[in-house]
């Protein structure tokens, strides 16, 4: 691998993979929009600031870059504000994907790996989750992604795109050495919440729900370390380069841990008070959402390497401190 394009490096989970590309000693060019991305959190390559729905600027960079591969994590990310703006979500995640896509194609570029989500799943029929799991969101932000695994499928087809779908469940941490870290504003993700009410930056955590169907009656989520995805990435390139066929893969731990579990964690890793507030469930958390990630250990040969909670929570409160 000597080129790669990383649209969307600048943000939470590129930023990480920008990085490692950098350890292995792999050319990037990030385009990123910088809409949620910060350009300081780019640091390997170079960096282009624009927006992947810029055809023109898209030929201009495929034209001189010689890529062996795309990898794609732009994209809006929130799955409350899909439901109230719908707009937004299928502008950008779909429409200027294809803008992407088709710019790819137009260039002969034809590796794509691309970051898709558990959200594609629903509700679930059963955990853990593999990758034979019925696929039927249950919000925009879902359906978006789906569309575009859906759309990979047929430019595989037609054009013979080699893509790799990875469907995170929930990406956390940070880079261990504090480099790097989660910055969403707004934060909507667990642990980065649960550590900003530690180190004081809120005034508490809220627990939306206490009546679940899960021994502490809390929702169970698998978190999965920002770095074991970045390494899955990674494996996703070579298995493209080597000719791999078209495919997705689940990533997460296949451990969940319950809201509860998390702030108890926190608690000892931080060895602070975190208050928190209880509230009622919130529309369209499903009690237990859970990886099954055989496939990828299986096909990718990836292997977590950070799956301990302790150690997500750890690198993560190292990255507050810093912040
Ligand atoms: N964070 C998670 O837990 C999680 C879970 C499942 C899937 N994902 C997916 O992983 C990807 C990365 O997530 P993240 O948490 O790093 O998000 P993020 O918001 O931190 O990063 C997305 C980056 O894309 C950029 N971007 C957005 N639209 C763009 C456009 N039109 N042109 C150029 N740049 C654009 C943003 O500026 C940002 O830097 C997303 O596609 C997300 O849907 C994330």
């Amino acid at each position: 691998m000597k080129h790669i394009l990383v649209v969307g490096g600048a943000g939470y989970i590129g930023s990480h993979m920008v990085w490692l590309l950098g350890q292995r000693g792999v050319r990037v060019t990030v385009l990123d929009n910088l809409s949620a991305g910060h350009a300081d959190a780019v640091l390997h390559g170079e960096l282009v600031v624009g927006d992947m729905a810029d055809a023109a600027l898209l030929d201009r960079l495929l034209a001189e870059g010689a890529f062996d591969a795309v990898m794609h994590f732009a994209s809006c990310i929130q799955v409350g504000e899909s439901v109230a703006d719908p707009g937004k979500y299928y502008a950008n995640n779909v429409s200027n994907t294809i803008t992407l896509l088709n710019a790819m194609q137009r260039h002969g570029v034809r590796q794509f790996v691309f970051s898709s989500t558990a959200a594609t799943f629903g509700e679930p029929q059963y955990t853990p989750i593999d990758e034979r799991h019925p696929q039927q969101p249950i919000n925009p932000y879902g359906r978006t992604k789906w569309m575009i695994e859906q759309a990979l499928a047929d430019y595989e087809q037609a054009y013979g795109f080699q893509s790799v779908c990875l469907r995170y469940f929930n990406a956390a941490g940070a880079h261990p050495d504090g480099l790097l870290g989660e910055r969403h504003e707004p934060e909507t993700h667990l642990i980065p919440l649960v550590l900003q009410a530690a180190s004081g930056r809120r005034s508490h955590i809220s627990v939306f729900g206490r009546d679940y169907d899960t021994p502490d009656g809390t929702c169970i989520r698998d978190y999965i370390h920002v770095m074991d995805l970045a390494d899955a990435h990674w494996l996703a390139l070579e298995y493209l380069a080597a000719g791999g066929r078209s495919t997705a893969f689940n990533l997460g731990n296949g451990d969940g841990y319950s809201v509860q579990q998390v702030i108890d964690v926190a608690r000892q890793v931080t060895g602070r008070a975190i208050p928190v507030q209880e509230g009622p469930r919130r529309a369209g958390d499903p009690a237990r959402l859970v990886a099954d990630a055989a496939r990828a250990r299986e096909v990718l040969g990836w292997r977590p390497g950070r799956a301990d909670l302790a150690q997500i929570v750890g690198d993560a409160w190292g990255w507050e401190c810093t912040s």
